[in-house]
């Protein structure tokens, strides 16, 4: 039965949008509702400080498609029958972080932290759309809009290398390199990296192994592997 309600879902929860909401954008709206995780910087498509993620039954290809998109440009009845997913909707500290969230705070790629869901959404939305893990450039490529103040970008990248596609992960990617005195350095903290003597020993290292805890993936279809990911609304799969 074809129904007359406008519907979105918000991170798993049916809402109906009312009438008259047409001035809104969806970061105004997310806002209002109490989702204060996604953040309004530039108001104009510039930061990414307001990156959610949008999923849409597509009809060509009989399945759910993901997107980033900048909250702060989408009128708000654009999302209308679809699952809008924001960084609320990943993890946080009580539940649980998701591996991205997790990575990013270990490897210190937040620090004032206003760029932090956006930075979050982009990757999410990248996992999420390609059936396998994506390449060091595919992960720089969706970060392009994206701006971050505080980190210099070189942790932010650091903390999601840990999900691009390698042959081991993280250990054979993750290079050491040297300082002006010839020491090498550990890529994420800049020190003097106590297990620096040779890719082998740093899986032994108890803190690089602490810091770069390697991310599991479905041996099935490639995809990020995470226990209680959000499935796209049965509801809104058209027929
Ligand atoms: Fe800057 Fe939306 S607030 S891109
Ligand atoms: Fe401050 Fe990125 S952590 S803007």
């Amino acid at each position: 039965e074809w129904s007359r309600e406008a519907v979105v879902y918000v991170n798993g929860v049916r809402r109906v949008l009312p009438d008259g909401l047409a001035h809104l954008t969806v970061l105004q709206y997310l806002r209002d509702v109490g989702l204060t995780g996604t953040k309004l910087g530039c108001g104009e498509g510039g930061c990414g400080a307001c990156t959610v993620m949008i999923s849409y039954f597509d009809e060509q290809s009989k399945r759910s498609v993901h997107h980033a998109i900048n909250a702060c440009l989408a009128p708000l009845y654009s999302v209308e029958g679809m699952h809008v997913i924001t960084v609320e909707g990943i993890g946080n500290s009580q539940h649980g972080l998701h591996p991205i969230q997790e990575s990013l705070a270990q490897a210190h790629g937040s620090q004032c932290g206003f760029c932090t869901p956006g930075f979050v959404m982009s990757m999410y939305a990248l996992l999420r759309s390609s059936g396998e893990p994506p390449t060091e450039e595919q992960i720089e490529e969706s970060l392009a809009g994206n701006l971050c103040r505080c980190t210099g970008y070189r942790p932010i990248l650091d903390a999601f290398r840990v999900f691009a596609k390698t042959d081991d992960l993280l250990y054979t990617k993750t290079s050491l390199e040297s300082n002006s005195a010839g020491e090498l350095v550990c890529p994420s903290s800049g020190k003097p990296c106590s297990c620096g003597k040779g890719t082998a020993n740093r899986r032994d290292d108890p803190v690089c192994v602490k810091q770069y805890s390697p991310v599991l993936y479905n041996k099935i279809d490639g995809s990020l592997f995470v226990e209680k990911e959000l499935i796209f609304p049965p509801e809104l799969i058209l027929r």
